[in-house]
């Protein structure tokens, strides 16, 4: 049965494009964005798992019903990367956008979108890993505010190492 997608789905807009929750009957096309996109891929069951658990933070944009991009997180607890404390770190798994939309602001929305929702899951602050020659993510990563704070060595399988990247997420009081 076809799933209708419901208007409070959409979380975002940037532009033609909608920022909406994932829902499975999305699984195939997320998957293979993934694999268009990034050397690190996953068996199906583990985008199920991170849907099932932070259903809030797994993301994709869709234009005219066609996914052109996702973002899957977790929430995990465990030594801040900004201080001496344990903490809840919201953490980016994976985030991709599809070639053909990409600098149009997608993943920006989607990050923004994810971090909000992880926010609501009690995540203090913000981690991920990016190889450290991924300029374009890098770059996107700094602009929202996160920063280096080490390099993870040898962190691909392929050998690549890897940046830890990390911020602080603010308190909102004036949002809903
Ligand atoms: N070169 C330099 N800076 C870039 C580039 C680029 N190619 N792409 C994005 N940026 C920076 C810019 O500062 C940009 O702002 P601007 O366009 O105003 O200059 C800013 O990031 C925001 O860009 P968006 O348009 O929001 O990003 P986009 O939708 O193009 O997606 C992404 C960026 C996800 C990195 C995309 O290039 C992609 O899918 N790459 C392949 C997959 C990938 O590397 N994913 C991240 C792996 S790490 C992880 O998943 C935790
Ligand atoms: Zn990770």
């Amino acid at each position: 049965m076809e799933r209708l997608s419901k208007e409070e789905d959409v979380v975002a807009t940037v532009g033609d494009y909608k920022i909406k929750v994932f829902s499975a009957d999305k699984l195939a096309d997320v998957m293979r964005i993934n694999k268009t996109c990034l050397p690190e891929n996953y068996p199906s069951s583990f985008f199920i798992y991170l849907h099932q658990n932070f259903p809030k933070a797994f993301l994709i944009a869709e234009k005219d019903g066609e996914v052109v991009g996702y973002i899957m997180c977790r929430v995990e607890y465990g030594l801040s990367n900004m201080g001496i404390k344990l903490t809840r770190k919201g953490h980016v798994v994976s985030i991709a956008v599809m070639p053909g939309h990409r600098r149009k602001g997608i993943a920006t929305a989607l990050l923004r979108a994810a971090e909000k929702a992880l926010k609501e899951y009690g995540a203090k602050e913000m981690m991920l890993e990016v190889r450290v020659s991924n300029t374009p993510a890098i770059s996107l990563y700094k602009k929202l505010g996160y920063k280096e704070v080490k390099v993870l060595k040898r962190y691909y399988s392929d050998g690549e190492d890897a940046y830890l990247m990390a911020k602080e997420l603010e308190e909102d009081d004036d949002e809903k």
